[in-house]
This record gives structure tokens, sequence and C-alpha cells, in this order.
């Protein structure tokens, strides 16, 4: 880290989801809702599904794919992955495992990190601390969820939040005096709030049992109300400190890329954060919130269409069960 030309540079990213679109009005015939409650209380018109074949390990390989492609990087270079995922294939092995063996990362060395929407942050920061540290040079960072298989599908209060997908970036070393890369990263967490937001059973506390089954005590259960409240506080403050961190102000932010779980929630941190609408980027009405993978999946849309260019300052906000919350800025560009 005593170089002052090391740089861990983000080249390249990567997006999947699933074909199958389920609407607000879908869900009407599904639960007590309509799409009159849902779209003015969350931004949400749709999500995507994935089918039941397709796994977190299939989405992540997919989005990762994409990455490398876009990164002009070959899978046998990549020596770290660091996959942020709540829905892994199996409870054992970690997903990245599978993910590996799909795409050939044959010299890499692979993990999950489990830290609900704040994932895909917690994933970056990791990569960002080996790049810079000189244990990896090319790493994979990847955020993919199968939300749909741990929702409650007669639960309208959580039912019509979450969708599925998946979004991945690269991070490479880089030594050549480039200004670009990730100037910051700001984490935190408070274990005292896990009953706001969990699954109660499936874990080794509470293994999965015919009671736990008829007691639907393997899907999210969520005080929402309450979320929405520690959400905009902490989203909003460990974002200001990654900016400033990053020696930046508010008005430097180009894009601000958050954790896509409420419209409203966004609209909340971005007016704290004086950065106006026009310079956020969300995908929500389309994707519903697919936690680890909803950044990752916002950004990518953003790079392929052109919206961030070279040289522009990109911030990440989230926050998740936990409670976790990161944000990092990025200036874009090799
Ligand atoms: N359709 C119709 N009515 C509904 C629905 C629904 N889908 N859901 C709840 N209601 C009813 C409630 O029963 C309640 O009725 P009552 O007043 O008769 O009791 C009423 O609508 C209001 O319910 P609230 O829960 O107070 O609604 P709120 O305005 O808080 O909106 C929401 C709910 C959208 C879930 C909001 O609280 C929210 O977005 N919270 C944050 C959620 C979040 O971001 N979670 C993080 C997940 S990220 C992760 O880490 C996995």
């Amino acid at each position: 880290m005593n170089n002052p030309n090391l740089r861990a540079v983000v080249t390249g990213t990567g997006g999947y989801l699933p074909e199958r679109v389920l609407t607000n009005d879908d869900l009407s015939k599904m639960v007590d809702t309509s799409d009159a409650w849902i779209y003015p209380r969350t931004g949400i018109r749709s999500r995507r599904i994935a089918g039941a074949d397709e796994n977190v390990s299939d989405m992540a390989a997919a989005a990762s794919r994409q990455a490398m492609e876009r990164a002009g990087v070959r899978p046998e270079e990549i020596d770290l992955l660091v996959l942020a995922t709540i829905t892994p294939d199996t409870p054992l092995p970690a997903a990245s495992c599978l993910v590996q063996d799909k795409l050939g990362l044959v010299n890499a060395t692979c993990f999950d990190i489990v830290a609900a929407c704040s994932g895909f942050i917690y994933a970056l920061d990791v990569a960002r601390q080996y790049v810079l540290s000189g244990a990896a040079r090319k790493v994979l960072v990847a955020g993919s969820e199968k939300m749909s298989a741990i929702t409650d599908w007669t639960d309208r209060t959580t039912c019509i939040l979450f969708g599925d997908g998946a979004g991945a970036v690269v991070v490479e070393r880089s030594e050549g005096g480039t200004q670009n890369g990730i100037l910051s990263t700001a984490t935190g967490t408070d274990g005292s709030l896990a009953p706001l937001l969990y699954v109660p059973a499936g874990g080794s506390a509470r293994p999965t049992t015919a009671e736990t089954l008829a007691a639907r005590e393997g899907f999210v259960r969520m005080d929402g109300h309450t979320i929405f409240k520690y959400a905009v506080r902490n989203m909003a403050g460990v974002t200001a400190k990654a900016v400033a961190d990053a020696g930046l102000k508010p008005s430097d932010v180009d894009w601000f890329v958050p954790h896509q779980a409420n419209l409203r929630i966004i609209q909340a941190v971005a007016k704290t954060m004086d950065v106006p609408m026009e310079r956020v980027v969300t995908n929500i009405e389309t994707t519903g919130n697919t936690t680890a993978a909803s950044i990752p999946l916002a950004l990518h849309a953003a790079v392929a269409d052109g919206r961030i260019r070279d040289g522009d300052n990109v911030v990440f906000g989230s926050f998740g069960a936990g409670l976790t919350w990161g944000a990092a800025v990025v200036r874009w560009g090799k």
C-alpha cells in the first residue's frame, strides 16, 4: 500500500436477469395486494423470478462471464472470487466453488460472503484489500440471489419486494499511475438489530423440520417499518463517510448507485446526501430488491448504456439484514 501508483481498478461489469417476469398484477392474484398499493410505496412494478433449475451459481456464472469478457480477462487469470449471497445453491459447499467449476477459474481461491444487501459492498471491500495488499491481482466480485426461494409467497408484506438476479465486476491491480479505481470503502454492522430481518429456521439453531415447514419459518421475516428508518439513516451516513474519505464533496458525485430496496428509501438517502435524482441510478421498477445482486446489476445497466463514463465519480451505498451497511466510491475507468 506504500506505492502511491497502486490502485484497485474496476475493469468490467456484467449482469444477469432470469427470463420470467412477475408483475404486481400477477402478485395481486396470489395475495391480497395491488399495483396501486405496491408501486407508490416501493417503486416496484415487476421483478424477475429464476427457473426451478436456475440457481445462484448459474446466475453468478453468467454475470461473471460477461464481466470477464468486458474486462478482457481470461478465467485462468482470476486469482480470487468473492461471491456475495444469502441464497447459496445448498448450505454446503459455498456457491462460489460451484461458480469456479462452471467458469474454469482454475487458479482462483473462492469463498462466499453473507451480508445480505450489503454483501456486494463487503465483497468489493475484500477485493480491494486483497489487491492493495498484493495478495491478488485479478478478482471477480459477484452478487447473486434467488430470493424467490426464501420468500413467503403468502405474506404480502414481504413477497412484493424481492426478485432474482446476479451482477458482477472484475477488480484488477494497476501500478500504471491511473487516477481511476476504488477511492474509498466504508462498512458497518449492528447485530443487535438482527431480529428486524431474518429467516427463523433452516440453520443450525433451528434445523428444518415438519414443524418449521408448517410454520413457514424457512422464509424471510421483516419489520419493514423499522428497517425503513434505519435504512435511510445508516445508508446516508456510511455513504457520506465514503464520499468524504475519497476527498469528494456531494457535488462531485456523478452517479449514485444505491441498493435497490425501495424507491422511497433511495429518494430519502439521495436528498440527505444532497445528490439530485437525475444522478441516481435506479432499476428497481423492473427488478425489485435483488439483495446482493442489486448494486452490480444497476451498475452494469448504467455502464452498458453509456450513462457512466470514464472519469466519473461513482458512489455505491447499501444497507441490509444484520443490520449491515456499506458504501464505496469508484473513479470510473481502467
Ligand atoms: N398490499 C396491500 N396492503 C398491504 C401490503 C400489501 N402488499 N403490505 C402491507 N399492507 C398493509 C398492512 O397490513 C397495513 O395495514 P393496516 O394499516 O391495516 O395494518 C398497511 O398496509 C400499512 O403497512 P406498513 O407495513 O405500515 O406499510 P409501509 O408504508 O411501511 O410499507 C414497506 C411497507 C413497503 C415494506 C416499507 O416498510 C419498506 O419498504 N420497508 C423497508 C423494507 C426493506 O427495505 N427491507 C430491506 C430488505 S433488504 C435485505 O437485507 C434482504
